[in-house]
């Protein structure tokens, strides 16, 4: 489970595939509570001049209280791996049940970023900007179609200020 650090530019695969395609898991917390979620919707760029991570968590989300009150998050991916366990991770709150003891997930603790020892690469992000969608700027009708409860998305910009990669 020992990682070593990386630039961002080091990472080979598309970002597309890696988060798309692969799915990843958010995590964020400490020692004494955490909680971690499937992601596949969000992306890797470039904003005001920094390295980027866009997450997009929906308010009723368990994770979404972890975001606002730690600052910080991680997104741990798999390579393709770990579906079955991304699935319940994705399909269980942590409110109902302790997923790493359910999924063997192990968590790691670094410097009060949490993460999974199991994945293949992990990005650390310093939150530096939050939002809520506002379907005013919808431009296509249909992307309401993704709200029938009204549940906008927060949108995380996360500040990759670590980039790690599985020894
Ligand atoms: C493949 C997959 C991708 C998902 N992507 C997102 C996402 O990008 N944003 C989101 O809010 N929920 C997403 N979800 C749903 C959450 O992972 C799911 O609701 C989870 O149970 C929330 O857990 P929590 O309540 O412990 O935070 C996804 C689920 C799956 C299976």
């Amino acid at each position: 489970m020992a990682f070593k650090e990386i630039d961002i530019r080091q990472v080979a695969q598309s970002a597309v595939k890696l988060i798309n395609d692969d799915w990843a898991l958010v995590s964020a917390g400490d020692e004494t509570a955490w909680n971690m979620m499937t992601v596949s919707w969000g992306g890797i760029g470039e904003l005001w001049g920094r390295d980027v991570f866009y997450l997009f968590v929906r308010p009723q989300r368990y994770t979404h209280e972890f975001l606002l009150k730690h600052g910080c998050f991680t997104v741990s991916m798999f390579d393709g791996g770990f579906k079955k366990e991304m699935s319940f991770c994705g399909s269980k709150s942590g409110r109902d049940v302790d997923k790493a003891a359910a999924t063997g997930l192990t968590p790691v603790f670094d410097n009060g970023f949490v993460y999974l020892g199991q994945a293949q690469t992990v990005l650390l992000c310093k939150t530096i900007a939050t939002q809520k969608l506002d379907p005013a700027g919808f431009l296509d009708a249909s992307i309401e179609e993704n709200y029938s409860s009204g549940d906008y998305h927060t949108v995380f910009v996360g500040e990759i200020v670590k980039t790690l990669k599985k020894i």
